[in-house]
């Protein structure tokens, strides 16, 4: 009760309040209660620090939370990609929130924005982009921040900046088994560099850190198209929490069919996701002919500098996390 008497020592109590929410009925004063609770609503105090290996089960717990798609191999591959930009916010000393960025040159992506249900609409999904853009901008290399945003998400980064630029539908479904053609084959390390030199025509961006890392990773999902002996067009896939996520998939015209054929041949009969631009007709084409329903939309958007990507190579996106 005495701790009451002064203000430091209710912020005591405000911290035993939040922690073990016993506090508050110990104090038999109705004001008192009363400036508690406003204490409580009004602090919010926001802090963002580097995010470790010891935050896994955090980061797990909010894309459970949210339904996502990321395994702990996914948010491993975050703090391997950007070690010092993967980021946690506290509320009020409790952990609550993260993002990621990854830098490829100039171009440079946040990706997993999640805030706690319990932790939504108290500045911190907002404060947290400002954190990560701040890191980023104090690379002078990068030019061009992007992301895909949800709904949700698309209010919080308008407001901070970001342009709209296209729509990808996340396509849902069971794998179907379906007929393929020759020319599929397995991607060997010998390949990569005109396979990333492709890759980085197609989507504007210099992606090998992320591309080589997925290589390592999944070898054996890699594949790739060759036609009058030049091989480009690429696919991978890797595992999920609710299903296998194809992509990403960068193929001209022909070979991207293919590719995609291929993946959900090899990937039937389990559950896939495939996050394709709705502009690349052909890519939705396959995916309606596959059975695969939309579960919903992204947004891309950028802040800097626009990006020229070639929208109809763009067979299936990595995933909302790095394009
Ligand atoms: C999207 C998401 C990250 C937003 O996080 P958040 O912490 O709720 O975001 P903010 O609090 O910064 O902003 C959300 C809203 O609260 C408002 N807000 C900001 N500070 C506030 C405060 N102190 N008190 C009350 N509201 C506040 C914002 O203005 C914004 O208002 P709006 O509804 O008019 O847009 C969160 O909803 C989430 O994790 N959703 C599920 C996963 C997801 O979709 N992530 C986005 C991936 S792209």
């Amino acid at each position: 009760m005495a701790l009451c008497k002064r203000y430091d020592n209710v912020s005591i109590l405000l911290r035993f309040s939040q922690r073990f929410s016993f506090c508050l009925f110990c104090v038999p004063n109705n004001k008192a209660i009363l400036l508690t609770r406003n204490l409580i609503e009004s602090t919010n105090m926001i802090e963002i620090r580097l995010m470790t290996i010891d935050d896994l089960q955090l980061g797990m717990r909010l894309t459970q939370q949210a339904g996502w798609n990321q395994t702990e191999s996914d948010w491993l591959r975050f703090m391997k990609l950007e070690p010092q930009g993967c980021f946690v916010a506290e509320l009020d000393g409790y952990p609550v929130g993260t993002t990621t960025t990854c830098i490829f040159s100039q171009v440079a992506w946040i990706a997993m924005v999640l805030v706690g249900i319990n932790a939504r609409g108290k500045g911190v999904g907002t404060t947290l982009l400002k954190h990560a853009i701040e890191f980023l901008q104090r690379r002078e290399v990068v030019k061009t921040i992007r992301l895909d945003a949800t709904p949700a998400g698309r209010r919080v980064y308008e407001k901070l900046g970001f342009v709209p630029e296209y729509e990808l539908a996340r396509f849902e479904g069971i794998a179907p088994q379906v007929r393929t053609r020759l020319g599929v084959t397995k991607a060997i390390r010998e390949i990569f560099a005109s396979m990333i030199e492709f890759d980085r025509r197609m989507t504007g961006t210099y992606r090998a850190k992320m591309l080589s890392r997925l290589f390592e990773e999944f070898p054996e999902n890699f594949r790739v198209h060759s036609s009058g002996g030049k091989i480009e067009s690429f696919i991978t896939m890797r595992p999920g929490a609710n299903a296998i996520q194809i992509g990403p998939c960068i193929a001209t015209t022909n070979a991207g069919t293919l590719l995609l054929r291929d993946a959900l041949n090899r990937a039937a009969p389990k559950p896939v996701f495939i996050d394709i631009p709705t502009d690349n007709i052909e890519a939705v084409k396959i995916a309606e002919s596959s059975g695969l329903k939309i579960q919903r939309y992204f947004t891309r958007m950028y802040l800097g500098d626009p990006i020229k990507e070639h929208i109809n190579e763009i067979w299936a996106s990595s995933g909302p996390e790095k394009g």
